[in-house]
């Protein structure tokens, strides 16, 4: 989705501004621009459609603007087309104003309307663009910067997240955040601006997520935030550890290999700090034995591949706590009239915590009295402050669209959490607790062995990536798999792909494979081994060219059938989606790298999805 940097200091902005955008590129967009106010008390303004590059080539690195204060966007095209002209900062008519934003202004068509009328000519097609002649309408009656913001905001409707210049006020920066994250970075004579943390890890590690309604004015000295009413207030600070190489790909042709490789050092730090002495401690976690006993509905709400963790959640938590959890894309529970009340549990899965669709269920939720767990990797996000309880995943940046190790480290939470709430209602026997314990602790170890065979799927990748539609199959635990399997395939590599519920194949869709159709096969799952053989048998004496997955144990076994096998250490049933999802990771990956995809941006993705 669109990116947002703004910085007020003593230095040059616009190199900075690019490098910020930069660190934000993995977002997805299709335009860029950056506005500096110069010394004269002008605003240089730059767009260009297309990648950064040619926004940084055409102001050689930034060099070609002077101005020590400065935003900039990298926008992901909405109202209006993909072109310099649609992208931002927009300005207004007579130069007073620049903005930058991400989200939507409902009410732009009424408020473009009358400021046409007012005789203001507008450029472009875009929202935001009346924000911009909105602003210089009023501050043409007030001159006052703040006070002119207040008056836009009250008259716009919408998700906005705002960084605004007014050539009037070179000594400051007005910044703006309703239902579109913007975080605010704490320097030393200089502040910050930007949508996403990545942007400005090199500067700085103090930062401020702004909350909803708020209004942030920045100058070189310090920033204050005022509240919705727009009384001046205080916030926590956030100290952000990530280092510079972890946004960086230290030597990997793509984020989401470095990623995939960087899943069991993720796994340990999700892990073992939570393991004391063979039991599970989340202490960061305020729910206790009681009201963990007290709840009477479970609710899983995620999207996409969080989602699908949340699958293999509930098949494990149900297991162990002998208790219903329903599991819901969050996209279609904000709009299902939950059955919820304030003895229900809903816990939300986001890796960015930003996503729109989790949000807005979370927000239904708390309205309708649930007490909200999220188990998020972004720390401070808006679904974690959004939240009773948190669990960090602390997977570290994840920069490639496709996710890999937050997946991982969510599933470990989501894991651990069954532990912690069957201990606390006396559902989980204590043999099964100590072997699920001693197992998790050698997950990473396990994985890594996963990955040391990276090539084998290289070679098999090699072999298929010009299938025209690739099919994954499993039952329970691996059919939840094949779906994230399936997602990893057709996001990256854009092959059409399914995952199907082995079972149901006989119920339709089995019409469609015939001679060389490529059927990955999951057989991990012990207790439904038989079943996954006999759906392999069915499949190949269609004509299918199949790849199994499955575990060491059963290797041999496999061979029997299929020619071609993939194996994975053997673990307990419940952990063994997080060991075989790396095999298909990789082979997304392998894929697409023969097919030439952009992996870590892939088309018409982004990696925070905050619109709906
Ligand atoms: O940040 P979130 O976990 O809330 O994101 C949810 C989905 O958008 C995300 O998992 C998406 O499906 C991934 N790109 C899949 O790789």
């Amino acid at each position: 989705m669109c990116g947002i940097v703004g910085f007020i200091g003593q230095k040059q902005a616009a190199p900075i501004l690019l490098d910020g955008l930069s660190r934000l590129e993995y977002r997805g967009y299709d335009s860029a621009g950056i506005a500096v106010i110069t010394p004269q008390g002008t605003i240089d303004l730059r767009k260009s459609e297309g990648r950064l590059k040619v926004l940084s080539d055409l102001v050689h690195g930034g060099a070609d603007l002077n101005g020590c204060i400065g935003i900039g966007h990298t926008r992901w095209a909405t109202h209006g087309v993909p072109n310099s002209i649609n992208s931002h900062p927009h300005m207004s008519e007579g130069g007073k104003f620049a903005v930058i934003h991400n989200g939507i202004v409902e009410n732009y068509v009424e408020i473009k309307e009358f400021l046409i009328r007012q005789g203001v000519h507008f450029q472009s097609e875009t929202d935001t663009e009346v924000i911009a002649q909105l602003l210089e309408f009023y501050y043409n009656e007030c001159h006052d910067f703040f006070e002119t913001v207040g008056r836009v905001l009250r008259r716009i409707t919408g998700a906005y997240a705002l960084g605004i210049l007014c050539a009037d006020c070179p000594d400051r920066m007005i910044a703006v955040r309703k239902d579109t994250p913007l975080l605010l970075g704490f320097g030393e004579g200089e502040n910050y601006i930007a949508s996403d943390v990545t942007a400005l890890i090199p500067y700085t590690r103090d930062v401020v997520y702004m909350d909803d309604g708020e209004m942030a004015v920045l100058t070189r000295e310090g920033i204050q935030v005022y509240d919705p009413l727009q009384q001046p207030i205080e916030k926590e600070h956030h100290h952000i550890d990530w280092d510079v190489s972890a946004a960086e790909k230290g030597g990997y042709p793509h984020f989401m290999l470095k990623e995939i490789f960087e899943q069991p050092e993720a796994l340990r730090r999700a892990i073992s700090p939570r393991l004391k002495n063979g039991r599970v401690v989340f202490e960061d976690m305020k729910l206790t034995a009681e009201q963990i006993r007290a709840f009477t509905r479970i609710f899983i709400v995620a999207c996409g591949s969080s989602y699908h963790v949340g699958m293999l959640g509930k098949y494990t938590l149900e297991r162990m706590l002998r208790r219903n959890v329903e599991v819901q894309l969050a996209s279609e529970f904000r709009y299902s009239d939950p059955i919820i009340d304030d003895r229900t549990l809903v816990i939300f899965i986001s890796q960015s915590g930003e996503t729109l669709d989790t949000m807005e269920a979370l927000k239904e939720a708390k309205k309708r009295g649930a007490y909200v767990l999220s188990i998020v990797n972004v720390v401070g996000s808006s679904i974690a402050r959004g939240s009773d309880d948190v669990l960090y995943t602390w997977a570290g940046p994840e920069i490639a669209v496709a996710t890999t190790k937050a997946y991982s480290t969510q599933l470990a939470v989501i894991d651990m959490l069954a532990l912690a709430f069957g201990e606390a209602l006396g559902t989980v026997d204590e043999a099964e607790y100590a072997a699920v314990v001693s197992e998790l602790q050698k997950l990473p170890e396990k994985m890594e062995t996963v990955l040391a065979h990276h090539e084998d799927i290289q070679k098999f990748a090699a072999q298929h990536f010009n299938h025209n539609s690739i099919f994954f199959i499993g039952r329970n635990l691996d059919y939840a798999l094949g779906l994230e399997g399936s997602l990893k395939l057709k996001e990256i590599s854009y092959i059409h792909s399914e995952a199907y519920a082995s079972g149901e194949l006989k119920h339709g869709t089995i019409s469609l494979i015939e001679e060389g159709t490529l059927v990955i096969a999951l057989g991990t799952y012990s207790k439904l081994f038989e079943k996954a053989m006999s759906n392999v048998v069915e499949v190949k004496a269609r004509g299918a060219d199949v790849l199994a997955l499955t575990t060491e144990s059963r290797r041999e076994e496999m061979l029997k059938t299929v020619p071609t096998v993939l194996a994975i250490p053997d673990t307990l049933d419940m952990l063994l989606p997080s060991l075989g999802v790396v095999p298909l990771q990789l082979f997304a990956y392998y894929v697409a790298l023969q097919r030439g995809c952009d992996i870590d941006k892939p088309r018409n993705l982004a990696k925070s999805v905050t619109v709906e």
